[in-house]
Protein backbone atom coordinates (compact mmCIF):
# COMPACT_ATOMS: atom_id res chain seq x y z
CA UNK A 1 0.00 0.00 0.00
CA UNK A 2 1.47 3.60 -1.14
CA UNK A 3 1.88 6.18 1.97
CA UNK A 4 -0.81 8.39 0.48
CA UNK A 5 -3.52 5.48 0.40
CA UNK A 6 -2.18 4.91 3.85
CA UNK A 7 -2.83 8.21 5.35
CA UNK A 8 -6.00 8.92 4.01
CA UNK A 9 -7.18 5.89 5.32
CA UNK A 10 -5.84 7.06 9.07
CA UNK A 11 -7.72 10.71 8.56
CA UNK A 12 -10.94 8.15 8.14
CA UNK A 13 -9.90 6.32 11.58
CA UNK A 14 -12.96 4.87 12.84
CA UNK A 15 -14.43 3.31 9.60
CA UNK A 16 -11.41 2.08 8.28
CA UNK A 17 -11.40 -1.68 6.80
CA UNK A 18 -7.25 -1.12 6.80
CA UNK A 19 -7.75 -1.21 10.97
CA UNK A 20 -9.45 -4.15 11.22
CA UNK A 21 -7.68 -6.79 12.56
CA UNK A 22 -6.04 -9.30 10.13
CA UNK A 23 -8.11 -12.02 11.17
CA UNK A 24 -11.41 -9.77 9.67
CA UNK A 25 -9.49 -8.96 6.57
CA UNK A 26 -10.17 -11.70 3.92
CA UNK A 27 -7.47 -11.84 1.67
CA UNK A 28 -4.74 -9.84 0.47
CA UNK A 29 -5.37 -8.28 -2.40
CA UNK A 30 -3.17 -9.53 -5.70
CA UNK A 31 -0.82 -6.31 -6.67
CA UNK A 32 -2.11 -5.19 -10.03
CA UNK A 33 -5.55 -5.09 -7.75
CA UNK A 34 -4.24 -3.66 -4.81
CA UNK A 35 -2.77 -1.02 -7.12
CA UNK A 36 -6.16 -0.27 -8.56
CA UNK A 37 -7.45 0.46 -5.22
CA UNK A 38 -4.69 2.67 -4.21
CA UNK A 39 -5.97 4.36 -7.19
CA UNK A 40 -9.37 4.66 -6.14
CA UNK A 41 -8.84 5.89 -2.82
CA UNK A 42 -6.47 8.81 -4.25
CA UNK A 43 -9.38 9.50 -6.90
CA UNK A 44 -12.16 9.56 -4.19
CA UNK A 45 -10.65 10.76 -1.40
CA UNK A 46 -11.67 14.33 -0.48
CA UNK A 47 -9.13 16.22 1.69
CA UNK A 48 -9.50 18.14 4.68
CA UNK A 49 -8.40 21.04 2.56
CA UNK A 50 -10.43 19.96 -0.55
CA UNK A 51 -13.28 20.20 1.90
CA UNK A 52 -12.50 23.69 3.00
CA UNK A 53 -12.19 24.80 -1.03
CA UNK A 54 -15.35 23.25 -1.44
CA UNK A 55 -17.14 25.28 1.30
CA UNK A 56 -16.08 28.37 0.36
CA UNK A 57 -17.05 27.78 -3.12
CA UNK A 58 -20.29 26.88 -2.43
CA UNK A 59 -20.94 29.94 0.17
CA UNK A 60 -20.32 31.43 -2.96
CA UNK A 61 -22.81 29.66 -5.09
CA UNK A 62 -25.81 29.77 -2.26
CA UNK A 63 -24.85 33.60 -2.35
CA UNK A 64 -25.29 33.75 -5.99
CA UNK A 65 -28.77 32.46 -5.58
CA UNK A 66 -29.94 34.67 -2.86
CA UNK A 67 -28.90 37.39 -4.74
CA UNK A 68 -30.57 36.70 -8.33
CA UNK A 69 -33.14 34.56 -10.19
CA UNK A 70 -31.84 31.98 -12.60
CA UNK A 71 -28.37 30.99 -10.79
CA UNK A 72 -27.17 27.72 -10.48
CA UNK A 73 -28.27 27.19 -7.20
CA UNK A 74 -31.68 28.44 -7.37
CA UNK A 75 -32.48 28.88 -3.67
CA UNK A 76 -35.37 28.54 -3.71
CA UNK A 77 -38.17 31.17 -1.92
CA UNK A 78 -40.61 28.93 -0.17
CA UNK A 79 -43.08 31.34 1.34
CA UNK A 80 -42.97 29.53 4.57
CA UNK A 81 -42.06 32.79 6.79
CA UNK A 82 -41.69 31.22 10.24
CA UNK A 83 -40.68 27.93 12.40
CA UNK A 84 -43.81 26.67 13.91
CA UNK A 85 -45.07 27.49 17.43
CA UNK A 86 -45.70 24.02 18.05
CA UNK A 87 -49.06 24.49 18.85
CA UNK A 88 -50.36 24.65 15.29
CA UNK A 89 -53.51 22.35 15.32
CA UNK A 90 -56.02 20.87 12.24
CA UNK A 91 -56.67 17.75 10.10
CA UNK A 92 -54.75 17.92 6.40
CA UNK A 93 -54.41 15.53 3.73
CA UNK A 94 -50.93 15.77 2.78
CA UNK A 95 -49.52 13.90 -0.84
CA UNK A 96 -46.10 13.29 -0.91
CA UNK A 97 -44.37 12.91 -4.15
CA UNK A 98 -40.63 11.07 -3.68
CA UNK A 99 -38.76 9.42 -5.95
CA UNK A 100 -40.19 6.49 -5.38
CA UNK A 101 -43.57 5.98 -3.32
CA UNK A 102 -46.47 7.76 -3.38
CA UNK A 103 -47.88 8.23 -0.09
CA UNK A 104 -51.45 9.61 0.33
CA UNK A 105 -51.72 11.27 4.41
CA UNK A 106 -54.32 11.97 6.57
CA UNK A 107 -52.55 14.33 9.80
CA UNK A 108 -54.14 15.36 12.44
CA UNK A 109 -52.30 17.77 14.33
CA UNK A 110 -52.87 18.26 18.00
CA UNK A 111 -50.63 21.11 18.57
CA UNK A 112 -50.67 21.81 22.69
CA UNK A 113 -53.10 20.02 23.21
CA UNK A 114 -51.57 16.94 23.37
CA UNK A 115 -50.56 17.00 26.76
CA UNK A 116 -47.83 13.82 26.69
CA UNK A 117 -48.92 12.25 24.14
CA UNK A 118 -48.09 12.55 20.08
CA UNK A 119 -48.15 15.32 18.93
CA UNK A 120 -49.38 14.64 15.88
CA UNK A 121 -51.35 11.40 14.37
CA UNK A 122 -50.91 9.54 10.95
CA UNK A 123 -53.28 7.43 8.61
CA UNK A 124 -51.36 6.93 5.92
CA UNK A 125 -51.30 4.70 2.84
CA UNK A 126 -48.20 4.40 0.23
CA UNK A 127 -48.38 3.41 -3.65
CA UNK A 128 -45.36 2.53 -5.50
CA UNK A 129 -45.04 4.65 -8.19
CA UNK A 130 -44.95 2.29 -11.67
CA UNK A 131 -41.47 2.82 -13.57
CA UNK A 132 -43.12 3.48 -16.97
CA UNK A 133 -44.78 6.73 -15.02
CA UNK A 134 -41.29 7.94 -14.07
CA UNK A 135 -40.58 8.85 -18.04
CA UNK A 136 -44.09 9.02 -19.38
CA UNK A 137 -45.98 12.28 -19.64
CA UNK A 138 -48.26 14.73 -17.57
CA UNK A 139 -51.06 13.05 -17.85
CA UNK A 140 -49.95 9.92 -16.73
CA UNK A 141 -48.57 11.56 -13.46
CA UNK A 142 -51.67 13.61 -12.76
CA UNK A 143 -54.16 10.81 -13.23
CA UNK A 144 -52.26 8.42 -11.57
CA UNK A 145 -52.11 10.82 -8.41
CA UNK A 146 -55.91 11.74 -8.35
CA UNK A 147 -56.75 8.26 -8.92
CA UNK A 148 -55.08 7.33 -5.43
CA UNK A 149 -56.10 10.66 -3.47
CA UNK A 150 -59.62 9.69 -4.85
CA UNK A 151 -59.22 5.89 -3.51
CA UNK A 152 -57.80 7.41 0.21
CA UNK A 153 -60.09 9.98 0.32
CA UNK A 154 -63.10 7.30 -0.24
CA UNK A 155 -61.80 4.51 1.87
CA UNK A 156 -61.31 6.96 5.04
CA UNK A 157 -64.95 8.07 4.17
CA UNK A 158 -63.53 12.03 3.87
CA UNK A 159 -65.68 12.35 1.02
CA UNK A 160 -68.53 12.58 3.56
CA UNK A 161 -67.27 14.42 6.07
CA UNK A 162 -65.81 17.45 3.21
CA UNK A 163 -67.75 19.27 0.74
CA UNK A 164 -67.14 21.54 -2.09
CA UNK A 165 -68.23 24.60 -0.07
CA UNK A 166 -66.05 23.48 3.65
CA UNK A 167 -63.20 21.37 1.25
CA UNK A 168 -60.61 19.45 3.01
CA UNK A 169 -57.12 21.20 2.96
CA UNK A 170 -54.29 19.75 0.80
CA UNK A 171 -50.37 20.04 1.49
CA UNK A 172 -48.32 18.84 -1.65
CA UNK A 173 -45.03 17.63 -0.77
CA UNK A 174 -42.86 18.11 -3.94
CA UNK A 175 -39.53 17.22 -3.96
CA UNK A 176 -38.26 18.29 -6.98
CA UNK A 177 -36.63 22.10 -7.41
CA UNK A 178 -39.68 24.68 -8.05
CA UNK A 179 -40.17 28.70 -8.54
CA UNK A 180 -42.86 29.56 -6.24
CA UNK A 181 -44.70 32.65 -6.46
CA UNK A 182 -46.78 32.10 -3.82
CA UNK A 183 -46.81 29.37 -1.32
CA UNK A 184 -49.78 27.23 -3.38
CA UNK A 185 -47.97 27.82 -6.51
CA UNK A 186 -44.76 25.64 -7.82
CA UNK A 187 -43.22 25.47 -11.27
CA UNK A 188 -40.83 22.94 -11.62
CA UNK A 189 -37.29 23.93 -12.94
CA UNK A 190 -35.82 20.81 -14.08
CA UNK A 191 -36.83 17.33 -13.16
CA UNK A 192 -33.92 14.93 -11.00
CA UNK A 193 -33.63 11.70 -9.48
CA UNK A 194 -34.08 10.02 -12.83
CA UNK A 195 -37.35 11.43 -13.53
CA UNK A 196 -37.94 12.24 -17.13
CA UNK A 197 -42.20 13.09 -17.49
CA UNK A 198 -42.84 14.77 -20.23
CA UNK A 199 -45.41 18.46 -19.58
CA UNK A 200 -44.14 19.41 -16.77
CA UNK A 201 -40.84 21.51 -16.42
CA UNK A 202 -41.71 24.68 -16.92
CA UNK A 203 -45.32 24.42 -15.70
CA UNK A 204 -47.00 24.97 -12.44
CA UNK A 205 -47.47 21.52 -10.56
CA UNK A 206 -50.18 22.86 -8.08
CA UNK A 207 -52.46 23.93 -11.55
CA UNK A 208 -51.56 20.55 -12.97
CA UNK A 209 -52.66 18.66 -9.55
CA UNK A 210 -55.76 20.77 -8.87
CA UNK A 211 -57.44 20.32 -12.80
CA UNK A 212 -56.94 16.99 -12.16
CA UNK A 213 -58.59 16.34 -8.49
CA UNK A 214 -61.31 18.98 -9.81
CA UNK A 215 -62.01 16.60 -12.78
CA UNK A 216 -63.04 14.12 -9.78
CA UNK A 217 -64.85 16.51 -8.19
CA UNK A 218 -62.98 15.83 -4.82
CA UNK A 219 -63.77 18.15 -2.22
CA UNK A 220 -60.18 19.07 -1.63
CA UNK A 221 -58.32 22.77 -1.70
CA UNK A 222 -54.39 22.28 -2.56
CA UNK A 223 -53.59 25.02 0.06
CA UNK A 224 -49.46 24.40 -0.48
CA UNK A 225 -46.74 22.64 -2.28
CA UNK A 226 -43.53 22.04 0.45
CA UNK A 227 -40.08 20.87 -0.43
CA UNK A 228 -39.14 17.59 1.54
CA UNK A 229 -36.34 19.77 3.09
CA UNK A 230 -38.67 22.88 4.27
CA UNK A 231 -40.97 19.54 5.44
CA UNK A 232 -38.13 18.02 7.39
CA UNK A 233 -37.18 21.15 8.85
CA UNK A 234 -40.72 22.29 10.43
CA UNK A 235 -41.62 18.67 11.37
CA UNK A 236 -38.60 18.98 13.67
CA UNK A 237 -38.72 22.34 14.47
CA UNK A 238 -42.56 21.66 15.84
CA UNK A 239 -40.83 19.58 18.67
CA UNK A 240 -37.43 20.59 18.84
CA UNK A 241 -36.53 24.36 18.56
CA UNK A 242 -32.93 23.44 18.36
CA UNK A 243 -33.77 22.65 14.82
CA UNK A 244 -32.16 24.55 12.48
CA UNK A 245 -31.48 23.85 8.47
CA UNK A 246 -34.09 20.18 7.20
CA UNK A 247 -31.91 18.09 4.96
CA UNK A 248 -32.46 14.91 2.99
CA UNK A 249 -29.39 12.27 2.23
CA UNK A 250 -31.37 10.28 0.43
CA UNK A 251 -32.22 9.15 -3.30
CA UNK A 252 -31.59 12.51 -3.93
CA UNK A 253 -29.23 15.47 -1.66
CA UNK A 254 -30.34 19.05 -0.57
CA UNK A 255 -31.36 21.19 2.93
CA UNK A 256 -33.21 24.26 3.68
CA UNK A 257 -33.51 26.41 6.52
CA UNK A 258 -34.65 30.07 7.24
CA UNK A 259 -33.00 32.86 5.90
CA UNK A 260 -32.52 36.41 6.96
CA UNK A 261 -34.89 38.24 4.71
CA UNK A 262 -32.43 41.60 4.53
CA UNK A 263 -29.77 38.13 2.97
CA UNK A 264 -32.30 37.38 0.25
CA UNK A 265 -31.57 40.32 -2.20
CA UNK A 266 -33.58 38.81 -4.84
CA UNK A 267 -36.93 39.72 -3.26
CA UNK A 268 -37.49 43.39 -2.97
CA UNK A 269 -38.48 44.35 0.56
CA UNK A 270 -41.58 46.18 -0.50
CA UNK A 271 -42.62 43.19 -2.50
CA UNK A 272 -46.32 42.76 -0.92
CA UNK A 273 -45.76 39.03 -0.65
CA UNK A 274 -43.40 39.63 1.90
CA UNK A 275 -44.92 42.76 3.26
CA UNK A 276 -47.94 41.02 3.26
CA UNK A 277 -46.46 38.06 5.69
CA UNK A 278 -45.66 40.90 8.86
CA UNK A 279 -47.98 40.80 11.53
CA UNK A 280 -49.40 44.33 12.29
CA UNK A 281 -47.23 45.55 15.03
CA UNK A 282 -44.20 43.43 14.12
CA UNK A 283 -41.39 46.21 14.79
CA UNK A 284 -38.66 43.78 13.43
CA UNK A 285 -35.68 44.34 11.13
CA UNK A 286 -35.36 42.92 8.17
CA UNK A 287 -32.43 41.12 9.61
CA UNK A 288 -34.68 39.55 12.16
CA UNK A 289 -37.64 38.51 9.82
CA UNK A 290 -37.20 35.10 8.56
CA UNK A 291 -37.82 33.21 4.98
CA UNK A 292 -37.75 29.28 4.46
CA UNK A 293 -35.42 28.76 1.33
CA UNK A 294 -35.07 25.87 -0.20
CA UNK A 295 -31.62 26.05 -1.27
CA UNK A 296 -31.64 22.77 -3.97
CA UNK A 297 -27.73 22.34 -3.61
CA UNK A 298 -27.60 19.34 -5.19
CA UNK A 299 -27.23 21.11 -8.24
CA UNK A 300 -24.22 22.82 -7.27
CA UNK A 301 -20.80 23.14 -9.16
CA UNK A 302 -22.43 22.29 -12.03
CA UNK A 303 -19.72 24.51 -13.54
CA UNK A 304 -17.09 21.55 -12.39
CA UNK A 305 -14.57 23.78 -11.11
CA UNK A 306 -14.12 22.27 -7.23
CA UNK A 307 -15.12 18.91 -7.11
CA UNK A 308 -13.09 15.64 -7.67
CA UNK A 309 -15.04 13.99 -9.87
CA UNK A 310 -13.93 10.58 -11.51
CA UNK A 311 -14.58 9.14 -14.88
CA UNK A 312 -17.31 7.15 -13.37
CA UNK A 313 -18.98 10.28 -11.92
CA UNK A 314 -18.70 11.84 -16.28
CA UNK A 315 -20.14 8.43 -17.11
CA UNK A 316 -23.19 8.75 -14.81
CA UNK A 317 -23.78 12.06 -15.67
CA UNK A 318 -23.71 11.86 -19.51
CA UNK A 319 -25.60 8.69 -19.54
CA UNK A 320 -28.97 10.50 -16.90
CA UNK A 321 -31.69 12.34 -18.13
CA UNK A 322 -29.99 15.54 -17.48
CA UNK A 323 -26.64 15.86 -18.59
CA UNK A 324 -24.31 18.80 -16.77
CA UNK A 325 -27.07 19.05 -13.92
CA UNK A 326 -27.30 17.50 -10.37
CA UNK A 327 -23.28 17.24 -10.10
CA UNK A 328 -22.84 17.75 -6.40
CA UNK A 329 -26.10 15.22 -5.83
CA UNK A 330 -24.93 12.68 -8.73
CA UNK A 331 -21.51 12.39 -6.58
CA UNK A 332 -23.39 11.86 -2.77
CA UNK A 333 -27.01 10.64 -3.44
CA UNK A 334 -28.17 7.48 -2.46
CA UNK A 335 -29.66 6.97 -5.94
CA UNK A 336 -26.00 7.13 -7.77
CA UNK A 337 -23.54 5.73 -5.11
CA UNK A 338 -24.43 2.53 -6.11
CA UNK A 339 -24.56 3.06 -9.95
CA UNK A 340 -20.62 4.40 -9.03
CA UNK A 341 -20.23 0.81 -7.41
CA UNK A 342 -21.26 -0.75 -10.13
CA UNK A 343 -19.57 1.21 -13.06
CA UNK A 344 -15.84 0.57 -11.24
CA UNK A 345 -16.63 -3.33 -10.42
CA UNK A 346 -17.80 -3.51 -14.19
CA UNK A 347 -14.40 -1.35 -15.37
CA UNK A 348 -12.49 -3.89 -13.32
CA UNK A 349 -14.27 -7.06 -14.71
CA UNK A 350 -14.29 -5.88 -18.41
CA UNK A 351 -10.55 -5.51 -17.78
CA UNK A 352 -9.77 -8.68 -16.70
CA UNK A 353 -9.56 -8.20 -13.17
CA UNK A 354 -12.38 -9.49 -11.38
CA UNK A 355 -14.87 -11.41 -11.76
CA UNK A 356 -13.19 -13.19 -15.01
CA UNK A 357 -13.41 -17.04 -14.12
CA UNK A 358 -15.21 -18.19 -17.11
CA UNK A 359 -18.55 -19.37 -14.72
CA UNK A 360 -18.56 -15.97 -13.57
CA UNK A 361 -21.70 -14.11 -15.49
CA UNK A 362 -21.12 -10.42 -15.91
CA UNK A 363 -24.65 -10.27 -17.69
CA UNK A 364 -26.88 -8.45 -14.70
CA UNK A 365 -23.49 -6.11 -13.61
CA UNK A 366 -24.08 -4.62 -16.88
CA UNK A 367 -27.52 -3.45 -15.98
CA UNK A 368 -27.95 0.16 -15.18
CA UNK A 369 -28.62 1.09 -11.74
CA UNK A 370 -28.87 -2.90 -10.66
CA UNK A 371 -26.99 -2.19 -7.96
CA UNK A 372 -28.58 0.22 -5.11
CA UNK A 373 -27.19 2.11 -1.96
CA UNK A 374 -28.80 -0.52 0.10
CA UNK A 375 -26.23 -3.11 -1.32
CA UNK A 376 -23.57 -0.48 -0.48
CA UNK A 377 -24.82 -0.24 3.45
CA UNK A 378 -25.47 -4.21 3.72
CA UNK A 379 -21.66 -4.66 2.97
CA UNK A 380 -20.80 -2.28 5.38
CA UNK A 381 -22.70 -3.80 7.61
CA UNK A 382 -21.63 -7.18 7.27
CA UNK A 383 -19.57 -8.05 10.19
CA UNK A 384 -19.56 -11.79 9.86
CA UNK A 385 -16.08 -13.37 9.43
CA UNK A 386 -16.87 -14.99 6.13
CA UNK A 387 -19.17 -12.15 4.80
CA UNK A 388 -22.04 -14.66 3.98
CA UNK A 389 -25.02 -11.80 3.66
CA UNK A 390 -22.49 -9.83 1.28
CA UNK A 391 -22.00 -13.42 -0.73
CA UNK A 392 -25.38 -13.95 -0.67
CA UNK A 393 -26.27 -10.48 -1.97
CA UNK A 394 -24.00 -10.46 -5.15
CA UNK A 395 -25.75 -14.67 -5.97
CA UNK A 396 -28.96 -13.48 -5.21
CA UNK A 397 -28.88 -9.90 -6.95
CA UNK A 398 -26.02 -9.87 -9.92
CA UNK A 399 -25.55 -13.79 -9.97
CA UNK A 400 -22.48 -13.85 -9.31
CA UNK A 401 -20.12 -15.80 -6.77
CA UNK A 402 -17.18 -13.58 -5.64
CA UNK A 403 -14.06 -15.25 -4.99
CA UNK A 404 -12.46 -13.83 -1.20
CA UNK A 405 -10.23 -11.23 -3.32
CA UNK A 406 -13.90 -9.82 -4.84
CA UNK A 407 -15.45 -9.54 -1.73
CA UNK A 408 -12.36 -8.43 0.38
CA UNK A 409 -12.59 -5.88 -2.86
CA UNK A 410 -16.35 -4.82 -2.98
CA UNK A 411 -16.02 -3.82 1.05
CA UNK A 412 -13.66 -1.39 0.49
CA UNK A 413 -14.87 -0.06 -2.90
CA UNK A 414 -17.92 0.23 -1.12
CA UNK A 415 -16.19 2.12 2.02
CA UNK A 416 -14.53 4.34 -0.69
CA UNK A 417 -17.54 6.03 -2.26
CA UNK A 418 -19.80 6.60 0.93
CA UNK A 419 -16.80 7.97 2.68
CA UNK A 420 -16.95 10.21 -0.26
CA UNK A 421 -20.67 10.56 -0.10
CA UNK A 422 -20.71 11.82 3.21
CA UNK A 423 -17.56 14.01 3.78
CA UNK A 424 -19.21 15.80 0.42
CA UNK A 425 -22.34 16.00 2.19
CA UNK A 426 -21.36 17.45 4.99
CA UNK A 427 -19.81 20.26 2.87
CA UNK A 428 -23.52 21.51 1.81
CA UNK A 429 -24.29 22.25 5.94
CA UNK A 430 -21.18 23.57 6.55
CA UNK A 431 -21.46 25.85 3.97
CA UNK A 432 -25.16 26.93 5.10
CA UNK A 433 -23.48 27.13 8.81
CA UNK A 434 -20.80 29.33 7.85
CA UNK A 435 -22.31 31.59 5.73
CA UNK A 436 -25.04 32.17 8.16
CA UNK A 437 -23.18 32.41 10.75
CA UNK A 438 -24.75 29.86 12.97
CA UNK A 439 -22.77 28.23 15.58
CA UNK A 440 -24.63 25.59 17.01
CA UNK A 441 -27.95 23.78 16.69
CA UNK A 442 -29.70 20.56 14.75
CA UNK A 443 -30.20 19.69 11.25
CA UNK A 444 -32.73 17.47 11.28
CA UNK A 445 -31.95 14.70 8.47
CA UNK A 446 -34.01 12.03 6.53
CA UNK A 447 -33.55 10.37 3.36
CA UNK A 448 -32.31 6.09 3.12
CA UNK A 449 -28.39 7.37 3.28
CA UNK A 450 -28.82 9.03 6.16
CA UNK A 451 -31.11 6.60 7.86
CA UNK A 452 -29.84 3.27 6.85
CA UNK A 453 -26.55 3.87 6.17
CA UNK A 454 -24.67 2.42 9.05
CA UNK A 455 -21.49 4.69 8.57
CA UNK A 456 -22.82 7.81 7.18
CA UNK A 457 -24.04 10.34 10.43
CA UNK A 458 -20.25 9.29 12.09
CA UNK A 459 -18.70 10.17 9.18
CA UNK A 460 -20.67 13.01 8.19
CA UNK A 461 -19.98 14.33 11.78
CA UNK A 462 -16.19 14.02 11.82
CA UNK A 463 -15.81 16.10 8.19
CA UNK A 464 -18.41 18.98 9.66
CA UNK A 465 -16.20 18.87 13.10
CA UNK A 466 -13.15 20.39 10.28
CA UNK A 467 -15.25 23.76 9.93
CA UNK A 468 -15.65 23.94 14.02
CA UNK A 469 -12.49 21.89 15.35
CA UNK A 470 -15.30 20.11 17.44
CA UNK A 471 -14.96 16.94 18.52
CA UNK A 472 -17.15 14.44 17.18
CA UNK A 473 -19.79 13.01 19.47
CA UNK A 474 -22.69 10.44 19.13
CA UNK A 475 -25.74 8.71 20.66
CA UNK A 476 -29.40 9.91 21.69
CA UNK A 477 -28.39 13.64 21.15
CA UNK A 478 -27.16 13.38 17.57
CA UNK A 479 -24.13 12.86 16.12
CA UNK A 480 -22.40 15.85 15.99
CA UNK A 481 -19.48 18.45 14.49
CA UNK A 482 -18.95 20.26 17.26
CA UNK A 483 -21.41 22.26 18.59
CA UNK A 484 -23.67 21.48 15.50
CA UNK A 485 -25.15 18.14 15.10
CA UNK A 486 -27.29 15.56 12.89
CA UNK A 487 -30.38 14.57 14.12
CA UNK A 488 -33.64 12.60 12.95
CA UNK A 489 -35.91 14.24 11.44
CA UNK A 490 -39.33 14.04 12.31
CA UNK A 491 -41.53 13.10 9.04
CA UNK A 492 -41.52 16.34 6.89
CA UNK A 493 -43.49 15.03 4.04
CA UNK A 494 -46.31 14.10 6.00
CA UNK A 495 -46.42 15.96 9.00
CA UNK A 496 -44.62 18.87 7.93
CA UNK A 497 -46.13 19.73 4.73
CA UNK A 498 -49.64 19.41 7.32
CA UNK A 499 -47.90 21.89 9.63
CA UNK A 500 -47.33 23.90 7.00
CA UNK A 501 -50.76 23.86 5.67
CA UNK A 502 -52.02 24.85 9.35
CA UNK A 503 -49.73 27.77 9.53
CA UNK A 504 -50.93 28.81 5.55
CA UNK A 505 -54.27 28.66 6.75
CA UNK A 506 -53.99 30.58 10.38
CA UNK A 507 -52.30 33.23 8.05
CA UNK A 508 -54.50 33.66 5.73
CA UNK A 509 -57.00 33.58 8.44
CA UNK A 510 -55.53 36.78 9.78
CA UNK A 511 -56.00 38.24 6.40
CA UNK A 512 -51.95 37.36 5.06
CA UNK A 513 -53.49 35.48 2.10
CA UNK A 514 -52.34 37.34 -1.29
CA UNK A 515 -52.57 34.55 -3.62
C1 LIG B 1 -34.51 17.48 -5.43
C2 LIG B 1 -34.85 18.25 -4.18
C3 LIG B 1 -35.09 17.29 -3.03
C4 LIG B 1 -33.93 16.31 -2.91
C5 LIG B 1 -34.17 15.28 -1.82
C6 LIG B 1 -33.37 16.52 -5.18
O1 LIG B 1 -33.13 15.75 -6.32
O2 LIG B 1 -34.16 18.37 -6.46
O3 LIG B 1 -36.00 19.04 -4.36
O4 LIG B 1 -35.22 18.02 -1.85
O5 LIG B 1 -33.72 15.64 -4.12
O6 LIG B 1 -35.33 14.56 -2.04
Amino acid sequence: MTASAKQHITEEAYTSWRQRSELDKLADLPRELDEELTQLDQDFWVSGNKLKEIVSRFREELDEGLSKDGQNIPMNVAWVHNLPTGKEKGTILTLDLGGTNLRVCKVDLHGDEAQGKEKSTLDQEQYTLPEELKTGDAEGLWTFIAEKVETFVEDKGLDKEYSKEQPMPLGFTFSYPATQERIDHAVLQTWTKGFDIKGVEGNDVAQQLRDKLEERGLPIELVCVVNDTVGAMIASAYNDSKTIIGAIFGTGCNAAYMASLSDIRKLDPKDERVTATQTPNQSNSAKDQKMAINCEYGAFDNAHRVLPRTQYDSQIDAESPRPGEQTFEKLSAGLYLGEIFRLILLDLADRNLVFNDDDQDTEKLRTSYAIDTGFLSQIEDDESPSFTSTRTMFRQQLNLNPSDVEIELARRLAEVIAVRGARLCACGVAAICTKEGIKKGHVAADGSVANKHPKFKRRWAKALGRFWGGRRSGGAGGWGGGPIKITSAEDGSGVGCAIIAAMEIGRRGKGGNVS
